[in-house]
């Protein structure tokens, strides 16, 4: 949270409703200067934004201050990221080792132009949910037992059901079975904006079908996850801990309704409790960790930090861990492919921004401050330095996130609870690129699972500590409206 600089620059005033009939709102005006873009705007992602065109592969070039060697790293990374691996024994040699279980046969088969993917389009057999996984979790209220506690799952630190896993494969080597099938359905959900307009919002309902093994246990919920976009990630990973430390209000000692938690997770390298920033739920805290547990479990990879050659099979999985074969060692991916794979990883630049300084947009930026949307998407940040990463040090960027978990409500959770998260609490995802989206990904799908089919839905969807911020969106005139909107697609 900014709150501090927040209140300073913001002075209520009052303004009539659109809607007939309507109370008086207070809408926030910001008194700072959104007259003109500030100095560096533009530069998304300081000194490594790429000026590229702004086309389907604007989310496809490396920092732009890399070095050449750094380059040319990034375009091995990027071959890593794009291979297509193939089950063991296979004459490839050095591409094997995929499954049992799996998911895709490729990074990139998720992470598409390096974009977001987007929930399946349709059931079994036209599904292609495959940018999408589904992540499964044990309810509280269930708690696991000390065998179940002592296996761990496979993925960060989620518990999962005892014989799928932490997460559902959707994919089998021969001979194998598929754990199952997602199937989704949906329940409108009408929401009236002030100005008589009523967007009816599609609630997503998940279940999953032709489960290999029989129900699972009960109290193992479904988190379902749609791939996020890759730019910026080493620019995440370089902002000091202290930054994002100073935005958390856990008590919500302010008062403001906004609290802001900091997601605390193990770190697989050191053993230690460290800060999480990376997927949805922020569980992941760093690129490399967040790259091997997507080969262990999206691919079913093993690498040192996740050693398991069987990935995600359980014990109970008999025929996968006998597909498996080879044990824990040595790894399918070494470390010095998982070393290029998260480079690549880490410097996906951020596209320089469009439009910065258009009269709507910056009309934009001011509902957008004055709303209280920046309560949680902090707009910006000066990078640490750190000297092995000269491209990611000392940069001023705009990523429009606080890094911290927030409570958005019940629509929103996904009735889980992950060592970091509880079922309702996301991560303040980065907006940085997000105008890009149909350019990029070919769709306007967001949020965790997909659910929203564009940026107004999006906001439509925020609720607990969103709340008054959705409700004061909900508020706006269609003018105000539109002119957020175009902020968010200048970014
Ligand atoms: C089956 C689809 C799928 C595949 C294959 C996949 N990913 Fe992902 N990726 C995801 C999803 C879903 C998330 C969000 C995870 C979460 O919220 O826990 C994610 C998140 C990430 C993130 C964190 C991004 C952020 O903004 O926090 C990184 C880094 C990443 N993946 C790298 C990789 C790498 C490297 C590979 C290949 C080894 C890979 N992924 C393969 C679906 C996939
Ligand atoms: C309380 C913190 C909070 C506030 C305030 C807030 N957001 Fe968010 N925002 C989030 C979180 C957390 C998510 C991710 C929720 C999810 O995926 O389920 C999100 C998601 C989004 C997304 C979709 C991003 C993506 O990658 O899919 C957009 C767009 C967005 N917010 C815009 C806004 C706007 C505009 C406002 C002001 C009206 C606002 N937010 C206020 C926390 C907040």
């Amino acid at each position: 949270m900014v709150r501090r600089a927040a209140t300073a620059m913001l002075a209520l005033a009052m303004a009539s409703s659109a809607a007939a009939g309507e109370r008086e709102r207070a809408v926030v005006v910001p008194t700072g200067d959104f007259g003109r873009a500030e100095p560096y705007e533009a530069m998304a992602g300081g000194a490594a934004t790429s000026r590229k065109k702004a086309d389907a592969d604007a989310f496809s070039h490396p920092s732009a201050n890399l070095s050449l060697e750094g380059e040319l790293e990034f375009k091995v990374g990027n071959a890593l990221f794009r291979r297509l691996w193939v089950g063991a024994p296979a004459s490839t040699g050095s591409a094997d080792g995929l499954g049992p279980l799996y998911n895709a046969r490729s990074c990139q088969r998720c992470h598409l132009k390096d974009g977001r993917g987007h929930p399946p389009r349709g059931n079994w057999p036209d599904d292609d949910a495959v940018s999408m996984v589904l992540r499964l979790m044990t309810d509280p209220t269930h708690p696991p037992t000390n065998e179940a506690r002592a296996q761990g799952a496979v993925r960060h630190q989620t518990l999962g059901d005892p014989v799928y896993g932490g997460q559902l494969q959707d994919f089998a080597a021969p001979g194998l079975e598929p754990e199952g099938r997602l199937h989704l359905a949906h329940a409108p959900r009408p929401v009236a904006l002030a100005d008589g307009e009523v967007v009816t919002l599609q609630q997503p309902l998940y279940r999953v079908d032709a489960l290999a093994h029989g129900p699972m246990a009960p109290g193992v919920t479904l988190s379902p996850r749609v791939a996020p976009p890759m730019i910026g990630l080493g620019l995440l990973e370089m902002i000091a801990e202290a930054d994002i430390v100073a935005g958390a209000d856990p008590d919500d000692r302010d008062g403001d309704g906004i609290s802001g938690r900091v997601s605390r997770v193990v770190d697989r390298a050191s053993g230690q409790v460290v800060l999480g920033r990376f997927g949805w739920k922020a569980e992941s805290p760093s690129i490399r960790q967040q790259s091997a547990a997507a080969f262990a479990s999206d691919l079913g990879l093993s690498t040192t930090l996740f050693p398991a050659a069987a990935g995600d099979c359980t014990p109970a999985q008999e025929a996968c861990i006998d597909a498996a074969g080879a044990g824990e060692s040595p790894a399918e991916v070494d470390d010095e492919s998982l070393r290029l794979v998260s480079h690549y990883a880490r410097n996906l630049a951020v596209p320089v921004r469009r439009m910065v300084a258009d009269a709507r947009v910056l009309r934009g930026k001011a509902v957008f401050y004055g709303i209280g949307c920046v309560a949680c998407h902090r707009p910006k940040f000066v990078t640490a330095v750190d000297s092995e990463r000269p491209e990611h040090s000392h940069q001023l960027v705009w990523p429009y996130t606080d890094l911290l978990l927030h409570d958005m409500g019940e629509a929103l959770a996904d009735g889980a609870s992950a060592v970091g998260a509880a079922g309702r609490e996301w991560r303040t995802p980065p907006l940085w690129g997000i105008g890009l989206t149909a350019t990029v990904s070919g769709h306007t799908r967001f949020l965790h699972d997909g659910r929203a089919r564009d940026l107004l839905e999006a906001v439509l969807w925020h609720g607990g500590e969103g709340a008054s911020a959705r409700e004061a969106f909900r508020a706006l005139s269609s003018a105000e409206r539109r002119d957020l909107l175009a902020f968010l697609e200048s970014l």
